[in-house]
């Protein structure tokens, strides 16, 4: 495995495998792996020829009074998981590499219904952060397919809708969200978590299921307001919970709607943000149509 900090060194590297027909398969990450990116590392082992992990902290994505100099980092740890799991290349730009005027003066923005809700409007410009960066990664390493997680589900649909709208080459492939034990998503945020909020955090992946539940028990239509009453009343439960939002809206298109049927156009996607602390944890899950 080659680590690589520069973007001329990666393009020379990959140059040659591509001109060889040698497919690429790219795992952006921002660093401190779990079993989450590593199962995005492993999807991209046995479909791609040459996997390429990026390890970048991209400032551009956080708020001002969000998490960027606190964001843990664990360079070796990382580059140990990234070697195990199959990766050929890791790319671990500095800032200055990849802004050298910073902030940069061209940036990507998605509009549209996926940027008018949820995160977009709880994380101001979030979005245009991380289409700028991916869109920079996405020309640099130029993937034939690259992996992203469900787990951030809204962020798929954001860099799908790049994808499409700015004709990049690449196949996005979502993959599963990966979960402890107890059903707490994996995240590189989870250790921020104290024992007393991470023994309640579980409510998240409980009140996800509570809502599968509530609409497969449900003949009718399912009136969204209860539903999202539903959930939040049990993430209430936990006494350290402050919601930020606990949505229901149709998926892929990301839409508001009051009602839903499981026999009717889309499926639903019941997407959860919610604050212990200082720590912010999302989570979600669809709700196929019948
Ligand atoms: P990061 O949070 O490091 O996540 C990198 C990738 O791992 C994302 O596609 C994310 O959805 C996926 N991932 C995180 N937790 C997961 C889990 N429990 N199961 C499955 N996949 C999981 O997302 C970002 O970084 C950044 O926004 C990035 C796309 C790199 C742009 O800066």
């Amino acid at each position: 495995m080659e680590v690589i900090q520069t973007i001329q060194e990666l393009r020379s590297q990959l140059s040659p495998r591509r001109e060889q027909g040698r497919t690429i398969g790219f795992v952006p990450t921002m660093g401190y792996l779990h079993e989450g990116h590593r199962s995005l590392l492993e999807r991209a082992r046995e479909q791609s020829d040459v996997v390429v992990l990026s390890i970048f902290v991209n400032p551009l994505q956080f708020g001002p009074t969000e998490d960027f100099s606190r964001y843990p980092r664990d360079t070796q740890r990382d580059l140990a998981i990234a070697d195990a799991a199959g990766a050929d290349l890791v790319f671990l730009p500095s800032v200055a590499e990849m802004y050298p005027t910073h902030p940069p003066r061209t940036t990507v923005t998605v509009n549209g219904p996926v940027t008018s809700i949820l995160d977009a409007v709880s994380r101001p410009g979030h979005f245009d952060g991380v289409a700028t960066v991916v869109s920079k990664l996405f020309h640099i390493v130029e993937p034939d397919f690259a992996y992203f997680g469900m787990k951030d589900a809204q962020q798929v649909a954001v860099i799908r809708q790049m994808v499409d709208d700015l004709n990049f080459r690449v196949t996005i492939v979502p993959c599963p969200t990966v979960r402890e034990e107890d059903g707490l998503a994996k995240s590189s945020r989870n250790v921020y978590l104290s024992a007393e909020e991470r023994a309640q955090a579980v409510v998240l992946s409980q009140a996800l299921r509570l809502a599968q539940d509530y609409v497969n028990n449900s003949k009718d239509a399912i009136d969204i307001a209860g539903l999202k009453q539903l959930i939040a009343s049990h993430i209430r439960t936990a006494p350290l919970a402050v919601i930020d939002y606990a949505e229901a809206v149709t998926f892929p298109g990301f839409e508001p709607v009051d009602s839903w049927s499981p026999n009717g156009g889309s499926d639903l996607i019941v997407a959860l943000a919610v604050k212990f602390g200082a720590t912010r944890l999302i989570d979600n899950t669809i709700i196929p149509r019948k």
